[in-house]
Parts: structure tokens; sequence; C-alpha cells
């Protein structure tokens, strides 16, 4: 009986001490928003986060204070544009999340964005680049395409740059594809696992529908492709000029931050699709493209190239390469006006 109760207290000490080592702070940039709010719940529920740092222009300190009630381990902390809130918000973080900005109305493509997004994510980049350089980034704010070049190209010019940590959110494409291909073929939605690749936007949304598995008339993957392409404007259409996708979007990056964490805390095998510094089309100009990624301790590991592609898929490649171009170079020019 002694000795089983010393084993317990044992037990209990070393679960002490290595949550004390994986100790993680995750912060959440936009964290009063439609995606902010329920994405920081999900964290709130994530066993990996210890602590999660919540920043906002507005109401931060409120939704952290909500959030803090919640039984589970992890501390919140919320912290508004005052007093320096925005370094302690981001100092020490291990992953830093960024669903800050304007979201589209309806008729809006995410470029229409720029003019006011650009310059929100270059202010928290810089801020990250400053006081939390090692920090992993997972960028959700549009448009995507062009907001992770801003991004790396501030971290550039506060030399602490490493394309390894810095991501474009693109996992709700794949959640989405992943959805719609299911509906279609009346399988689970959870085993099916439609690769995404490309950017996050439009055309430049390429679903590798071919790798599936599943065999598609030449009708049914037109409107598939269109659909994953174009989703957003679904619910942008349906929310009536009062925001985009916000739940799906909070559930796809709480998957990503989810897997990201387990990477990083050594667990291997983990792989996400996602924005990131590519060398895949690199001899063509574009610098950034979204594939399937091996995440492991240092962030991006092996960058898996596209597979066998269909006919019409690589009509879709022709099609997202230009494009994603002039969004990268749109970005890149932003930092250096
Ligand atoms: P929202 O307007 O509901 O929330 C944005 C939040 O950002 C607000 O609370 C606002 O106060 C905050 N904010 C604005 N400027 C800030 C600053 N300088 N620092 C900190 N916080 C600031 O918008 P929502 O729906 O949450 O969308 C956020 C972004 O995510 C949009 O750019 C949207 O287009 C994008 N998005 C990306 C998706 C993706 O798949 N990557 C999918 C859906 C949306």
């Amino acid at each position: 009986m002694l000795a089983l109760r010393r084993l317990n207290i044992e037990t209990t000490k070393r679960a002490f001490s290595s949550s004390a080592v994986n100790a993680t702070k995750v912060a959440v940039l936009g964290a009063a928003g439609g995606i902010g709010q329920p994405l920081s719940l999900l964290l709130k529920l994530n066993e990996l986060v210890s602590h999660l740092s919540l920043y906002d222009i507005v109401n931060a300190p409120g939704v952290a204070a909500d959030l803090s009630h919640i039984n589970t381990h992890s501390k919140v902390t919320g912290y508004s544009p005052d007093n320096d809130g925005l370094k302690h918000a981001v100092t020490d973080a291990t992953i830093i999340v960024i669903p800050a900005g304007v979201p589209r109305k309806p008729g809006m493509t995410r470029d229409d964005l720029f003019n006011t997004n650009a310059g929100i994510v270059k202010d928290l980049a810089t801020a990250a680049a400053k006081y939390a350089p090692d920090a992993h980034l997972a960028v959700i704010s549009n448009p995507v395409n062009s907001t992770v070049p801003i991004v790396s190209e501030i971290f550039k010019k506060h030399n602490v740059y490493n394309p390894k940590r810095i991501f474009g959110v693109t996992t709700l494409d794949i959640v989405r594809a992943s959805r719609f291909v299911s509906e279609l073929k009346d399988t689970d939605p959870k085993n099916e696992n439609i690769v995404v690749v490309g950017g996050h936007s439009g055309v430049t949304i390429i679903p590798l529908i071919s790798q599936s598995g599943s065999n598609f008339t030449d009708d049914e993957l037109k409107a598939l492709t269109h659909r994953i392409q174009f989703g957003g404007d679904e619910v942008v259409k349906a929310k009536a000029g009062t925001g985009s996708a916000t739940l799906s979007m909070a559930f796809a990056a709480s998957r990503f931050t989810n897997s990201l964490l387990r990477a990083l805390k050594g667990e291997t095998g983990v792989t996400e699709p996602a924005y990131v510094k590519s060398p895949l089309f690199e001899s063509e100009g574009v610098e950034y493209f979204a594939s399937k990624i091996e995440l492991n301790r240092e962030g991006v590991g092996k960058i898996h190239d596209l597979g066998s592609l269909s006919q019409y898929e690589k009509l879709l490649l022709e099609a997202a390469l230009p494009e994603l171009k002039k969004n990268i170079q749109k970005g890149i020019d932003f930092v250096h006006k």
C-alpha cells in the first residue's frame, strides 16, 4: 500500500515536471473577432496549451476573463494596446496565430481586403519579430497569398527570418474539400483527406481530387472544384454582409495549431497542408506555395511534391501560378514601398 502510494506520488511529480518543461504559450492576435473567439475557446480546451495569450484592439481582456473560468489547466491572459499589451501578448510565445483584420462582404474578393489587412499584419509581424523572434507564426488574415510574404519580409528586415516557422493557414480548404467530397460519395468526412495545394483564394486553390481514390464524372469534378475554390463565398453570401467563415475557420485553425504543437513536442508523422516558402515552383518565380508539409520540431519539415496530376489539375495549376506570383509580389512590394 505504502509502495503504491509512493509510486503515485512519483508519477504525479514526473507528470508535473514534464508539463513544466513542455510549457507552451499560444498567442492569438485578433482574439475578440469572429474567428478569434471560437478559436480561443478551442485552444482553451487543448491540453497541449499551457498559456493562452489573447490580444485585440478591443475586448481581449473580456474574452480572456470569460475563458479563464473554464476548468482546463491552461492560464489565460488578455491584452489591449495599452501598456505595451502587444509586446506582453507575444513575448515567449511558441505559436502566434493571427486572425486579425477585416473579413469579406458579399461581392468582395480576398484581394479587396489587402489595403486594410496588409497594414494590420505588418504591425503585428513587426511586434512578433521584435519580441518573439523564435515563435512559429500561423497567418489566417486574408489575403493569405500576400500576408504570408508580408510577415516573411518583416522578419527578414529584423534579421530573424526562418522560413520553417512561417505558415499561411489553408486548412479550411482541406476541411471543406473533405466535407464536400463525403457529401457527394456518402462517406465519413473524417476519413476523407483531400489534398488542396496552391494558395488560398479563388483559382489559386487547387484541389487534387484525382488523388482521392473515388471516381467522379467530368461534371461532378468541375462542380466540386468550383465549390472548393469558392466555398468561402457561400458563407459570405449566407451571412449577408455580417462576415465570412468564422466557426469552420476556428475549427480549421485549431486543428492546424494542434498539429503544429504535436510536431513541436516531438511527435513524428504529423502532416498538414499549409502555405509556406516552398521550392516547388520557385524556378517559375512562385516563392510560396501550399502543399502537404511534414511538420517537425523546427516547424516545416519535408515539403511534399504534388504527386501525379490529372490533365484537369494541370490546367488548374497553370491558371493558379501567375495569380499567385502577382499576389506574392504585392505583399513583398507593400513592405518595401
Ligand atoms: P472579425 O472582424 O470578426 O475579427 C477581426 C478581429 O481583428 C476584430 O476583433 C478586430 O478588433 C481585430 N483587429 C483589427 N485590427 C487589429 C489589430 N491591429 N491588432 C489586433 N487585432 C485587430 O473578422 P474575422 O471574421 O474573425 O476574420 C479575420 C480575418 O480572417 C479576415 O481577414 C478574414 O478574411 C480571414 N479569414 C481567413 C480564412 C482562412 O482560411 N485563412 C478563412 C476565413 C477568414
